[in-house]
């Protein structure tokens, strides 16, 4: 690992700079590859991802496993992160002031990652990386251009557990990739 990663994850891990910060089991920073060409962006960590410190493990993390390798994919040949590192109690969307005090971890794990593609798994993401205004139901699989980089959001995959009747034009978004 180079130094800038190590330099960033030892910021990361001694983040207090939001109330997230004195609830969290184990900050989850992100995992896969530090190259990748893709670059995946969930919301915020969940229960079993607090307790284990890595993203997507319970069941979301399940499908989203079962939607990369539909496309071949897997997490070593990608990279995963969220846009707060450290779970919302009782899994409510991160607030503003949250968002907005982890920003700066996403912005620097994106510049050392340089991917191609970004994908948004769900609104909050979206939201915060290609338009406040976004509106999933409408705009997932659509590419949009942010500091000269393509990014989509496509369903979160919790909200395709819930409602498994989007998983096929989820599964649409993906094939895009
Ligand atoms: N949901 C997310 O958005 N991120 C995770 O890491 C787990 C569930």
């Amino acid at each position: 690992m180079s130094e800038a990663w190590e330099e960033l994850k030892r910021d990361c891990a001694g983040c207090h700079a939001c109330p997230l910060g004195e609830t969290r089991t184990k900050l989850v920073f992100g995992v896969g590859c530090e190259d990748a060409e893709v670059l995946f962006v969930g919301e915020g960590p969940g229960e079993q991802e607090d307790l284990q410190g890595e993203p997507f493990v319970g069941a979301a993390g399940k499908l989203l496993d079962d939607m990369l390798a539909m496309i071949g994919l897997d997490r070593s040949r990608v990279y995963i992160a969220n846009v707060v590192k450290c779970r919302p109690p009782h899994n409510r969307d991160p607030q503003p002031n949250e968002q907005a005090a982890c920003r700066g971890w996403l912005d620097r794990q994106i510049a050392l990652i340089r991917p191609k593609l970004i994908v948004c798994l769900g609104r909050i993401a979206a939201m915060a990386l290609i338009d406040p205004g976004f509106r999933i139901t409408r705009e997932h699989g659509q590419w949009f251009e942010r500091d000269g980089r393509r990014i989509m959001a496509t369903y979160h995959p919790s909200a395709l557990l819930r409602d498994p009747g989007k998983r096929p034009e989820a599964f649409m978004d993906l094939r895009e990739l």
